[in-house]
């Protein structure tokens, strides 16, 4: 079986938590398109050209140790602007998404760009105080040292580039369910994402 389930939008606002939940409920496997950008912006902080990095990125430069800091995120959103990066992660992405069994990825252009024909499509959003809220809490949870309006301002500044970026900027699809998830629970969030995938099985 092929089907593809896109989920976008801004950073912390639960497409991640989402993704997997849905990913595991029906034995879909699952990419988060943000780790790809993530391994360019390691490789381009090492003092390769970004463009060099998303050429040559491999699987097992995907795995998520040491790409969550706040320093690869900036860098990432930095790189993510650049047209020859984002066109060569294309081909691996669509590969993923149509793999035998049901795919779902989470990212900023998926339903829009890499799976226009994306069975399911999800925009997920959520206040920037919440997001901001909910990634300081992660970020303070596995010890790292940072205040809430630094994190705040983080995500207000990753929210303009990924929105403002003339190459695949954030932007809802057209036929995307959009999922505030502000003044929802995760379980919530969890059980209207699974009704619209439910549909369309
Ligand atoms: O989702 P995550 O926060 O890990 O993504 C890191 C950065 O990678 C984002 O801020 C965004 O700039 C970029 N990204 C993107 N397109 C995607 C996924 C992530 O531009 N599909």
């Amino acid at each position: 079986m092929i089907f593809t389930v896109a989920i976008d939008g801004p950073a912390a606002a639960g497409k991640g938590t989402i993704a997997r939940a849905i990913a595991g409920r029906y034995g879909f496997a699952h990419l988060d398109s943000g780790l790809l950008y993530r391994a360019v912006a390691r490789k381009a902080l090492d003092g390769m050209s970004a463009e060099d990095a998303a050429r040559g990125l491999d699987p097992s430069d995907l795995s998520e140790a040491g790409l969550r800091t706040a320093a690869i995120s900036s860098e990432a959103s930095r790189v993510a602007a650049i047209p020859e990066v984002r066109s060569a992660l294309v081909h691996f992405q669509r590969a993923f998404a149509r793999s035998e069994g049901g795919a779902v990825i989470d990212g900023r252009d998926i339903g829009t760009v890499i799976c226009p024909e994306a069975e399911v499509k999800l925009f997920v959003t959520a206040s920037p105080e919440v997001r901001a809220e909910r990634r300081w809490k992660e970020l303070t949870g596995s010890g790292a040292d940072t205040t809430l309006d630094a994190v705040l301002a983080d995500v207000h500044e990753r929210d303009r580039r990924d929105a403002e970026r003339a190459t695949s900027p954030m932007i809802a699809a057209e036929d995307a369910l959009q999922l505030d998830t502000s003044a929802m629970s995760i379980d919530e969030a969890l059980a209207a994402a699974a009704a619209h995938v439910e549909a369309r099985l």
